[in-house]
């Protein structure tokens, strides 16, 4: 039921587990994808192990901390494809420290990353977004719950939590803008938390283990098909379950 033939995604974040296996679904789904992340080999090797149509996709470097590097994002998105129908903003760091320990160089680190970045990304995107179009952007359950050794990440992504509904607001009708908030996702982002605390969160979520990356990207397609179409301002959460307060 949903396609996304002749439409153009933009992925951030690309090379990452969430990502990657959101390029996967939307390539199949019929997308021409642009793809960005730190480092060009990184997204080039996340193209090449889509399979599919070699021409569909575009990998762009990208630090999502420079504003010239996000524009540019877009420019080439819409140069090669003519116009972006979804942005799709999954790049983040995930530091751990105590806030007893945490410098404000660290607190400021995450905030670059995780919330500027969220914002240059959003902002370079809006001169290319089409009529209908959408914004699907990766938040985190620690944004409304908090996390332990994760404050600046947690804070963060409150923030963008909030960032997306004021966006909605701003953009509607043209564009819907929502998050995702995921649990406990298996990608390398999650590889140290799951190694210490994961059989606590596990004990704590409903359905019993942790998300796979593919059932964020089903979520995120959801989000930027038209089966959503009335849907803008929202968190949804992915999460197996678990308690987010
Ligand atoms: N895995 C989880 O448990 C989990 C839970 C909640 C939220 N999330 C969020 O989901 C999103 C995707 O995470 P993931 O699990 O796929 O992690 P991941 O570490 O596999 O992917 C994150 C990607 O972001 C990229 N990135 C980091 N800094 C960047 C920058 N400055 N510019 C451009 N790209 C940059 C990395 O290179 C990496 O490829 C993140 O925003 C993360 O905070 C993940």
């Amino acid at each position: 039921m949903i396609s996304f033939t002749g439409q153009t995604v933009v992925i951030t974040g690309a090379a990452g587990g969430i990502a990657r296996e959101t390029a996967r679904m939307m390539l199949a789904a019929g997308a021409n994808l642009v793809l960005g992340d730190l480092s060009e080999a990184a997204v080039r090797a996340t193209a090449e192990s889509l399979g599919g149509d070699a021409g569909r996709v575009a990998c762009v470097p990208l630090d999502v901390t420079r504003p010239a590097d996000c524009e540019r994002l877009f420019a080439e998105a819409s140069a090669r494809f003519g116009g972006v129908d979804h942005l799709v903003h999954a790049a983040g760091i995930f530091p751990k420290v105590l806030v007893q320990d945490m410098s404000l160089d660290q607190w400021r680190q995450c905030l670059a990353v995780n919330l500027d970045g969220s914002f240059l990304v959003c902002r370079a995107s809006l001169p290319h977004l089409r009529e209908g179009s959408s914004i699907v952007n990766i938040a985190s359950i620690s944004g409304q719950r908090g996390s332990h050794s994760h404050a600046h990440y947690a804070a963060s992504k409150g923030g963008l939590i909030s960032l997306t509904r004021s966006l909605s607001m701003e953009l509607a009708p043209r564009t819907r803008v929502n998050c995702i908030a995921p649990g406990i996702i298996d990608t390398a982002m999650a590889v140290d938390l799951i190694a210490t605390r994961g059989p606590g969160y596990r004990d704590q979520t409903p359905l019993g283990r942790h998300g796979r990356p593919e059932e964020v990207a089903g979520a995120i397609c959801f989000l930027c098909s038209s089966l959503a179409s009335f849907i803008t301002g929202e968190t949804l959460q992915v999460n197996g379950g678990i308690n987010r307060s």
